[in-house]
């Protein structure tokens, strides 16, 4: 017993180094002029580093906590859900279960992983509530075994290799993400060389600028009209119109009124950003459709 939770420990630490080396990786990336958005998994509170045999001894002081919880894995109950208890070797009987809604494969057995998500007792009604769109596949025996038992409803799991075995993959950028990325590259580059005109007072500048912004939100607004989605369209024709009025600002060489332009104009990236951008986990990004 004290062999195993010697290298428990290590094992811990080490899938813990992992995880906070991906969370420091993802944060790598970001569009510009937009606060990191949180880690889709980031837990609202601290977690608390737990062995599974104190989780199985003791449940209740865990209770609704985000949880490290190291142990082995004693069963793969299904596609979605294990158990892990303490002792390598044997079944102790004193099993925590844990799920898993994204496990992309069986998690090895009597293998030690760490598991992080919320600790609840399990109940199908209040997993439901918990794991939005996740189907509980456990067998109805299984189930009834592990009914007000503790649960980790788990973000990762991370095995002894370092890997976080419950991480959906990254899906590929569609035709319509790479469409739009291409107007989209342009524009932070154009805002930053707009700046800079506008404060050299250079109309020429201003103008090739201020016509790259245009063009592009004109493609954009096109290509989000044929989505038929009304908001991010108006976002972008606001964004041509604050361009439009730079440039006939410029004109008249009133670059004051040309400059009043700038940050409403950026406004409209954080606007539609907000809502219809969605971050991968590598730092990449796509559409957001579903809501
Ligand atoms: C009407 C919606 C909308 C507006 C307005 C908008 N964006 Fe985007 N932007 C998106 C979406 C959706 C994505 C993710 C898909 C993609 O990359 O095209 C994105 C992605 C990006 C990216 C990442 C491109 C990459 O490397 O993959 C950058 C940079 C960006 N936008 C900058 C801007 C800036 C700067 C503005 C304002 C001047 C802006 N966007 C305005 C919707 C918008």
């Amino acid at each position: 017993m004290q062999r195993s939770t010697t290298s428990t420990i290590a094992v811990a630490g080490l899938a813990l180094a992992a995880f906070v080396t991906a969370f420091t990786v993802s944060t790598a990336g970001q569009g510009p002029g937009q606060a990191p958005p949180p880690a889709a998994n980031t837990p609202p509170k601290p977690l608390v580093p737990v062995a599974a045999s104190s989780v199985a001894a003791n449940p209740d002081q865990y209770v609704g906590e985000y949880v490290t919880m190291t142990g082995a894995v004693e069963a793969n109950l299904s596609k979605t859900a294990f158990s892990v208890d303490q002792d390598k070797t044997k079944a102790t009987g004193k099993e925590v279960l844990v799920l898993a809604p994204n496990l992309q494969k069986p998690a090895d057995a009597n293998g030690y992983v760490t598991v992080i998500g919320q600790l609840i007792k399990f109940d199908p009604a209040d997993v439901a509530t918990k794991l939005k769109g996740y189907t509980i596949d456990l067998s109805a025996e299984d189930q009834a075994k592990f009914k007000g038992k503790p649960v980790v409803l788990a973000t990762a799991v991370i095995n002894t290799a370092g890997i976080d075995i419950a991480k959906k993959p990254i899906p590929p950028m569609s035709t319509d993400d790479l469409a739009l990325q291409k107007q989209m590259v342009k524009l932070p580059p154009a805002q930053a060389a707009l700046r800079k005109a506008l404060d050299g007072s250079s109309v020429d500048l201003t103008k090739e600028q201020a016509t790259i912004l245009k063009t592009a939100f004109t493609e954009i607004e096109t290509f989000w009209k044929a989505k038929g989605n009304e908001e991010a369209t108006k976002w972008a024709s606001d964004g041509k119109r604050h361009a439009d009025s730079i440039l006939m600002n410029v004109a008249n060489q009133n670059f004051d009124a040309a400059k009043t332009s700038v940050t409403p104009l950026g406004a409209t990236c954080a606007s539609c950003h907000g809502k219809y951008r969605e971050r991968m986990d590598d730092g990449t990004f796509r559409i957001k459709t579903a809501q």
